[in-house]
């Protein structure tokens, strides 16, 4: 950039900290983090970086590596790192390569927001096809390296009279193996369209970072009640995922206690999906699978169950996966205060017609196709959709599948076969549409009043736009 200084090595490497300003390079930029530190979504490890240069720190930490992440770091540019030291800046460490080599081929029709850690969904006309989500259309959320196999998974902690290590095969000859219909949603999902109101900082979802799979397994409170925790003792339990960081920390989130002794939550330990059993990408060969709560929270890779007083110490605990209101201040507010998520609230989407595609010339109708889902064990009740500006709304056939009440763990598809209004020919036509599930809870109309930093819960009436030929 032309228009700012050329600034040396040498003085870069002098701000290192808070007194002198926090400053680091990307490739020829000079940056100044003094006052984004605190709000880094990687939380401190920012500071590893602090005075030298980011470009080796990204090999690992590939999820920069989007148009979205260059755009906020140039909004932080102060300079450019001086041509003769330019020359000097140790490129790749390497550190890819080895950290990502038990990656799996994955379905090229996977639409990719970041390939390292592999973040990806698939195109949203395609989801809604099949009640059960095909394994390799199921979005997958990867926040580090996919681990080397490993098949054993233990049980500590708090009140565990009988410490447990087991395989998968010996989980199926202990406890009863059961199978569990549900959805689950990434609660970054449509994060884009709230960037696109007003930006956040996270990856960018479109509508599709949901599936509904069936998940076989045994349940958590058996294995629990087996190890001898006990309600009373305990006000969680934590999962350890066998993925770690460049630090050898793992990923790591953990559940209320209540929920995870509770057999009717349905908590698995599951080794199974659709039939399969678990592929690599979606926690082989075991994970948890907590119907109801957003995806977060339903640890990969599971190699550790720890029955707890607190919850778990991990950044995505503590400071991810939190509704950070515009209020927040990072400089003074402590985030670990703030309430981790964990029960998705009332969602829909519609799917087809896509957004920004055009409509068939000789159409007088328009079919609208989408998902519904809440959290908790909460159903659908009715969705609706509007193809006038939310003035009327159709009430739309619901596919759904009974599973008791305060246990309606799978989504709802909907469709709706609505005309199109003859003023909208050879222009623009808004498709809208709202759930409401069957605590009579119902979407925010606006996104405005549940807009937050991180770009969370997404959940404000979704709408479509598409081209009406004459
Ligand atoms: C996540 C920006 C430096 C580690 C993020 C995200 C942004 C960001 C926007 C959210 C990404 C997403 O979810 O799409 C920056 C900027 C940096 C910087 C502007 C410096 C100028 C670093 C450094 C490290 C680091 C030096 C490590 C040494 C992380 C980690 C995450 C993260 C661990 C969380 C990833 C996850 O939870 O999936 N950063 N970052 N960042 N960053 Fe940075
Ligand atoms: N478990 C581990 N060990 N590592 C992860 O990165 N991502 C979580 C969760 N479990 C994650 C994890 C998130 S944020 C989501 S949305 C779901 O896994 C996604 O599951 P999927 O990739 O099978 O769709």
């Amino acid at each position: 950039r032309d228009d700012l200084p050329d600034i040396r090595r040498k003085d870069i490497e002098r701000h290192k900290d808070a007194s002198t300003g926090v400053w680091m390079t990307y490739r020829d930029g000079v940056y100044d983090v003094t006052d984004f530190v605190a709000e880094h979504p990687g939380n401190k490890k920012i500071l590893l970086a602090a005075g030298g240069a980011v470009d080796g720190f990204w090999d690992f930490y590939a999820i920069h590596h989007t148009p979205h992440v260059y755009r906020q770091l140039e909004e932080l540019r102060i300079g450019n790192l001086h041509p003769e030291d330019a020359a000097q800046t140790p490129a790749s460490n390497g550190s890819s390569s080895k950290a990502f080599s038990h990656e799996p081929r994955r379905a090229p029709v996977l639409q990719v927001h970041s390939a390292r850690p592999f973040n990806a969904e698939p195109p949203s006309e395609l989801l809604v096809d099949d009640f059960i989500t095909p394994t390799t259309l199921f979005f997958v959320r990867n926040h580090l390296p996919v681990p080397a196999m490993v098949d054993s998974v233990t049980v500590d902690g708090v009140g565990v009279h009988r410490p447990v290590n087991m395989s998968v095969s010996e989980m199926k000859t202990r406890f009863e193996v059961i199978t569990v219909t549900t959805a689950m949603q990434c609660a970054g999902n449509r994060r884009r369209e709230m960037d696109d109101f007003r930006s956040v900082k996270g990856l960018q979802w479109g509508s599709a970072a949901i599936g509904n799979a069936e998940w076989t397994g045994v349940r958590l409170s058996d294995v629990l009640a087996y190890a001898g925790v006990r309600e009373g003792d305990i006000e969680h339990v934590i999962f350890q995922g066998g993925d770690s960081d460049a630090e050898g920390t793992p990923y790591e989130a953990s559940i209320p206690a209540a929920i995870a002794l509770d057999p009717h939550r349905d908590v698995l330990l599951a080794f199974e999906m659709n039939g399969e059993p678990l592929a690599e990408d979606h926690g082989a060969p075991c994970r948890v699978i907590v119907p109801g709560f957003i995806g977060a929270r339903q640890v990969k890779w599971l190699r550790r169950i720890t029955a707890s007083r607190a919850v778990s110490e991990s950044h995505w605990q503590r400071a991810d996966y939190k509704i950070v209101p515009d209020s927040f201040n990072w400089a003074h507010d402590d985030i670990s205060e703030v309430m981790p998520i964990y029960e998705y609230p009332v969602q829909s989407a519609i799917c087809e017609p896509a957004n920004g595609s055009s409509l068939d010339a000789d159409e007088d109708t328009v079919v609208v196709r989408g998902y519904s889902w809440s959290g908790g064990g909460r159903g659908i009740l009715g969705v609706d959709v509007s193809v006038d500006e939310g003035v009327t709304w159709r009430a739309a056939r619901l596919t759904q599948t009974p599973q008791g009440v305060g246990r309606q763990w799978a989504w709802t598809l909907f469709d709706v076969e609505a005309a199109i209004p003859s003023d909208r020919r050879g222009g623009r036509l808004d498709v809208m549409c709202r759930a409401v599930d069957t605590a009579h809870n119902s979407q925010p109309g606006d996104i405005a009043a549940i807009w937050n930093q991180r770009g969370l819960l997404h959940n404000a009436c979704h709408r479509v736009t598409v081209h009406v030929p004459e």
